[in-house]
């Protein structure tokens, strides 16, 4: 065992004691990552305990990886039985395999995630769940004293991403890492870097592409497939909805069993998730903030949307693309649809554009998006300043690393700035944080600030409004915005974060 206290003089980042805050008791209430707290110490194992929260095919995923990390997996949970049964034999069967990683039969089965809080031998947690469950496991966590790897969006709303925040910081040296793993590739890294460096001069403009805001929640009835809406034995349905209105169960919600897709219904609805906005805007607006240099910001400005292509009444009649956020200096990020580009910054001396396994920048001359340029710089056409590098696909030739290695070649030897390089990616990077006590590559503040982005944005296009942003206290300025737009406006049964 490693006495905490014996981190401290490692942690090169944090001056204050590193003793933690324990909350002691987890019946549901209040979450609040307040200081009143009792600060106990506690120590931690060298390879530290782990548990899963949340199992579905996202938490399957992180399993897997984890159990190839420096980690002991001893804990499972899920409000599904037949997830959490399932899981709990991948943990059993990769240890049978694999005897010096860890001992089959002693991974426990959990319910009810407070039990999983409440043991003193766990010191790390992974959760999987929906977003709307994310801000309350995590602050509960954390306020025990144990590490986090924390989906993305890392919350529900902008109110919950603040609480977070303080929770972590409260905590004084409790280490978050957000699952927004496009940090970890070297093609988003390498466009960030090229950015951060004033390669294309002063960026301008800024497009990050998905899909359109959450909808208005509804009955999810299949009339072809009626059993669908049947009750699910298997789960605890309550407990899934957790502090949001209690729904009618349906399958498209929480699917039955061990599924082998990602459920889109909770995610595109309001009282579960945030869209797209926040399910690929976690992604995409993460890598603009990176690019930016706006990790510890935000915009100041939320413009909405004008777009006249008519949107469905399901959902809710909410336009789906065209918001833009203004940032101080001046630049402009505009939400467009899903496209072949994730990011692309637009800058006074040329264009770089990322995806995943997708890259290209242009150079020499200023770039500004419209409709021909966006389409050009899609199929690789575009001629307005000298193409350095492009790759989206195998008939363009080459590869996305050979693209993005021309563009260091070129611009980034001598790079001042090099942003954080993470190794083995982002799980690993927090079991590397987990010793040194570092801050981990996607932590609170980056995790915190990204998912206020895609909050503002959705809430734009929900609320159709635009308004003016304080980045620094993230609150509404000038008089404009409504501070009830950042929260919950009830949660149920006590789980109020
Ligand atoms: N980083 C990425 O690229 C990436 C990719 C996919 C999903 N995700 C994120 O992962 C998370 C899970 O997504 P998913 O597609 O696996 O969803 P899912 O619905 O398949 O899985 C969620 C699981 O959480 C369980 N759950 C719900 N409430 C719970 C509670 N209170 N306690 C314990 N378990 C609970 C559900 O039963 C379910 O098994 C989401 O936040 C999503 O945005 C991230």
């Amino acid at each position: 065992m490693i006495n905490r206290r014996s981190f401290i003089k490692k942690s090169a980042l944090f001056s204050a004691p590193m003793i933690l805050p324990f909350a002691g008791c987890y019946s549901s209430g209040p979450v609040s990552s307040g200081k009143d707290a009792p600060v106990v110490s506690r120590t931690r194992n060298e390879i530290p305990n782990m548990a899963f929260i949340g199992i579905g095919i996202q938490g399957r995923g992180l399993l897997n990886n984890f159990l190839n990390q420096d980690v002991h997996v001893v804990a499972v949970c899920d409000v599904d039985k037949v997830r959490c049964a399932d899981a709990r034999k991948r943990v059993d069967d990769y240890y049978s395999r694999n005897p010096g990683k860890g001992t089959p039969g002693n991974c426990r089965m959990y319910r009810d995630f407070r039990e999983v809080i409440a043991r003193d031998d766990i010191d790390m947690v992974c959760i999987a769940t929906p977003d709307h469950w994310h801000s309350y496991i995590t602050i509960a966590a954390i306020k025990s004293g144990k590490d986090v790897y924390c989906e993305k969006p890392l919350t529900y709303n902008i109110a919950e991403a603040k609480a977070v925040m303080k929770a972590v910081a409260d905590s004084r040296g409790g280490i978050l890492q957000t699952g927004a793993m496009q940090r970890s590739g070297f093609e988003f890294r390498t466009a960030a870097e090229l950015v951060r460096n004033g390669c294309i001069g002063k960026v301008t403009h800024v497009d990050c592409n998905f899909g359109g805001p959450s909808r208005p929640h509804r009955d999810y009835e299949n009339p072809n497939n009626p059993a669908e809406g049947l009750p699910n034995p298997d789960v605890d349905f309550d407990m899934w909805c957790g502090g949001a209105p209690l729904v009618k169960y349906s399958d498209r919600l929480a699917p039955r069993g061990v599924n082998n897709f990602f459920p889109m219904f909770w995610r595109m609805d309001d009282l579960f998730g945030s869209g797209y906005c926040g399910d690929w805007g976690a992604h995409h607006l993460d890598i603009a903030q990176w690019g930016l240099g706006m990790d510890d910001s935000g915009p100041v400005k939320v413009i909405k949307s004008t777009s006249e292509i008519p949107s469905d009444p399901i959902l809710g009649g909410r336009r789906q693309e065209g918001v833009q956020l203004v940032f101080a200096d001046g630049a402009i990020l505009r939400h467009n649809p899903f496209s072949t580009w994730g990011t692309v910054f637009y800058g006074t001396e040329g264009i770089v554009a990322v995806n995943r396994g997708k890259f290209a920048m242009w150079h020499d001359k200023a770039c500004t998006p419209d409709d021909t340029v966006r389409e050009a710089i899609q199929k690789g056409t575009f001629d307005g300043a000298r193409k350095v590098a492009f790759y989206t696909r195998k008939e363009d030739g080459g590869s996305c690393e050979g693209a993005a290695t021309a563009a260091r070649r070129e611009f980034l030897k001598e790079a001042k700035i090099q942003l954080y390089q993470t190794k083995g990616g982002h799980p690993a990077d927090l079991v590397k944080c987990f010793k040194t006590r570092e801050k981990p590559c996607s932590n609170e503040i980056v995790g915190g600030r990204a998912a206020v982005l895609c909050h503002l944005c959705n809430l734009s296009y929900v609320r159709d409004v635009s308004f003016d942003w304080n980045p620094e206290s993230n609150t509404f300025a000038n008089g404009t915005g409504d501070a009830k737009w950042l929260v919950r406006p009830e949660y149920r049964n006590g789980w109020k974060v």
